[in-house]
């Protein structure tokens, strides 16, 4: 493959692909003037992407042009199905079972797609969840699920299929043949400053689960100070057109802007947050995972027309049922002790006071550099580290309680952990004047807004 003067690439593509029929720089320069891309335009950017005819180089200054000029109401929707042909999709139209996916956006601590699947099947909704691997300081739903003992992530389509008809939820990686464009191009936003595009972030999730065959999509967007998101405004930009771009594809879609300024529950880490995930089955746990467990189980089961009350299926031990099979279907020993890290270290709240800030993205960090998540994609993580939290906004606290236990196998990490930690908390001694504690904190709702 080689590349001419002018930028574009020469390299013969299938035989039913025209590989002249545009220039990519006349693309990148037509979207860099704020022009809009045709049809036709867009579904040959992206398969010759795909197919290496066009150079990362030309996508990478088409990615950029997006993120300054953005994707109209028109290009959208083209741009993600296009994404979506590249690859197969999965169809369970023959489960005989209404069918629900969840997506959530990323935030610190976030392990509710452990209880919510076994939950929703609990209740009657087979629940399809490709999942992926955490990449920076959010965990990803595998790396939790492999600090159970045995568990294995990948499945073929037929084991996810049985697997969906006997115990009614699937959580296994996402395999490369579903829109592999967006393997390659979000790699690529990635290494060059354009992940936080809205246009981009929604074709790139949309494109994965509308191949992925799902009925029913509930949408988590996180906002905060621990999330993709951090602006309000922008959250609900992103919200809303995901749902469009659900809804135009036929899967029935609705999103929840839920806070991400402070960690969700009281662990950060990978083996920590399944302990927590198994308590929030067995009927306990955090009260804003509980919260936002049921809030997006109704969802779920609502958009599939069924009339059931999550809350009763987490009190009466069904979840729990479904859990455990679930987790033995994929090889994994519910009852085996889960890892525990070799070392642990304390912070503690430096004065008496109210904890008035927690900040989800100083935790998310520290838990990372733990050794809960990974800098680059093939690095592994440790099973057991991450961070441990005492107490969370709005709670009161004596001087020398401790606030944090950090976990790591390694204790060198112990000192880039406390860095990131430095500033990401305040206790202040003035309880009255501090007390609202935030969104997501004590008291507080974690659901900010329904956007369907
Ligand atoms: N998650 C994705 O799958 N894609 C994005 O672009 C961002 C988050």
């Amino acid at each position: 493959m080689s590349v001419d003067t002018t930028g574009s690439r020469s390299a013969a593509g299938p035989a039913d692909f025209d590989s002249h029929r545009f220039d990519a720089v006349q693309l990148i320069r037509i979207k860099r003037g704020g022009g809009s891309l045709s049809a036709e335009q867009i579904r040959w950017l992206i398969r010759a992407y795909t197919l290496g005819i066009v150079a990362d180089e030309q996508m990478s200054a088409m990615a950029m042009a997006i993120y300054f000029r953005g994707l109209d109401e028109s290009e959208l929707p083209v741009w993600t199905q296009a994404m979506i042909d590249t690859g197969e999709r999965l169809d369970f139209s023959r489960l005989g079972r209404p069918t629900a996916d969840k997506h959530s956006t990323g935030g610190v601590g976030d392990k509710i797609t452990l209880p919510l699947a076994p939950l929703v099947a609990a209740c009657g909704v087979a629940v399809p969840q490709l999942s992926g691997r955490g990449l920076g300081h959010t965990g990803g739903t595998l790396d939790k699920l492999e600090s159970i003992p045995g568990w294995q992530a990948s499945l073929s389509n037929e084991q996810m299929m049985s697997q969906l008809r006997d115990v009614g939820a699937v959580i296994c990686a996402a395999g490369s043949g579903l829109a592999p464009a967006d393997r390659k191009l979000y790699a690529l936003r990635d290494v060059t400053g354009t992940v936080e595009a809205i246009p981009l972030i929604a074709s790139s999730i949309m494109s994965k689960k509308i191949a992925e065959g799902t009925a029913s999509l509930v949408l988590d967007v996180k906002v905060g100070s621990g999330a993709f998101m951090t602006r309000e405004d922008d959250a609900r930009e992103l919200a809303r057109r995901m749902v469009e771009l659900g809804e135009a594809a036929g899967v029935r879609t609705v999103a929840l802007l839920t806070a991400m300024d402070t960690p969700l529950g009281l662990t950060a880490g990978n083996a920590l947050e399944v302990r927590e995930a198994v308590e929030v089955l067995a009927g306990g746990g955090p009260g804003d995972v509980v919260e936002l467990t049921v809030a997006l189980a109704r969802e779920m089961l609502a958009l599939s027309g069924v009339d059931v009350d999550p809350a009763e299926a987490l009190r009466d031990g069904r979840a729990m049922d479904v859990w455990r099979r679930m987790i033995r279907a994929q090889g994994g020993d519910p009852d085996a002790p889960l890892p525990v890290a070799r070392h642990q270290r304390q912070v503690f709240a430096p004065a008496d006071g109210v904890l008035t800030r927690l900040d989800a993205m100083a935790v998310g960090l520290a838990a990372w550099r733990l050794g809960a998540g990974r800098a680059r994609k093939e690095d592994p993580v440790q099973a057991g580290a991450g961070v441990e939290i005492h107490a969370k906004p709005g709670d009161a606290v004596r001087a020398g309680q401790p606030l944090l236990t950090l976990h790591t196998d390694e204790p060198e990490r112990f000192e880039r952990a406390l860095e990131s930690l430095e500033g990401g908390f305040d206790v202040s001694a003035d309880a009255a004047e501090s007390a609202p504690a935030g969104r997501g904190a004590t008291g507080g709702s974690v659901v900010i807004e329904r956007v369907s």
